[in-house]
């Protein structure tokens, strides 16, 4: 099985049940990633650990360092990723706590360092970008979510917003005419970026919340963090029985 990694997003900043092996801080070309990496066995084989946010849960998606995270992730010798993200549902299967396997991405965010072909001495290139997601990995998650029996939304178009902000009635209408089913603010750069380095990648939402305007009233933090709980233990059911395959 190829190496792998987990980095996790809001509400998974550490996996309970691995057993760690080694924590390791890596420098990179382009400044300190998130967080320490965390080597461990999850359910007997090894996989890598980052915290998205770091840990404690303290930078915003806006201030992440996606370039550092990606680049050790590839000196680790990491070769398929799992992202584990937060999410907002915007079209009707993507109710909350429920967990989704997008297969599309329109990018909303600005102002990211979002390429590794940046400065003068970079050949200028263009990676085809036509699926964002690994889709063997995806079908890999697919089979796992069956063997677990947790039910997964299977497609999805996520779009990524530069928050921290949620966003406002319209701009989730806006994202729905435009196709969007589900919303996060960290899928991109970070999809791109692994592709760059031609690192397998799938990300996996778990719902928090219904978009702004879904639902009567504002989104609360208390509503986000019950459903995210609920959401990751599924999310950790499904990680074991993807690394069981
Ligand atoms: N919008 C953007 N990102 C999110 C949301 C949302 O509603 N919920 C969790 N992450």
């Amino acid at each position: 099985m190829k190496k792998i990694a987990i980095i996790g997003g809001t509400g998974l900043t550490q996996i309970s049940d691995l057993n760690i092996i080694n924590r390791e801080q890596i420098a990179t070309p382009y400044g300190s990633p998130s967080a320490e990496f965390v080597t461990g066995e999850l359910n007997h084989k090894q996989v890598v650990f980052l915290a998205r946010h770091g840990n404690p849960h303290s930078i915003p998606p806006h201030r992440i360092n996606y370039r550092a995270n990606m680049w050790a992730l590839k000196h680790l010798g990491v070769e398929s990723i799992i992202a584990v993200a937060a999410v907002g549902g915007i079209t009707s299967l993507m109710e909350p706590a429920c967990l989704a396997l997008p297969d599309q991405i329109i990018d909303y965010s600005y102002d990211r360092k979002h390429t590794f072909f940046d400065d003068e001495f970079s050949p200028v290139t263009h990676i085809d970008f036509t699926a964002p997601y690994s889709q063997s990995l995806r079908e890999q998650l697919i089979t796992a979510a069956a063997n677990a029996n947790i039910k997964l939304v299977t497609n999805g178009t996520y779009g990524c917003t530069q928050g921290p902000r949620l966003e406002t009635t319209a701009e989730i209408k806006r994202m729905e005419r435009d196709g969007c089913d589900l919303v996060g603010m960290t899928g991109m750069p970070e999809a791109a970026l692994a592709r760059e380095l031609e690192l397998e990648y799938a990300a996996l939402a778990v719902v928090a919340n219904w978009g702004a305007g879904k639902t009567e009233g504002e989104i609360t933090m208390a509503e986000i963090e019950q459903h995210l709980h609920t959401g990751m233990a599924n999310v950790l059911a499904l990680l074991k029985a993807f690394i069981a395959l």
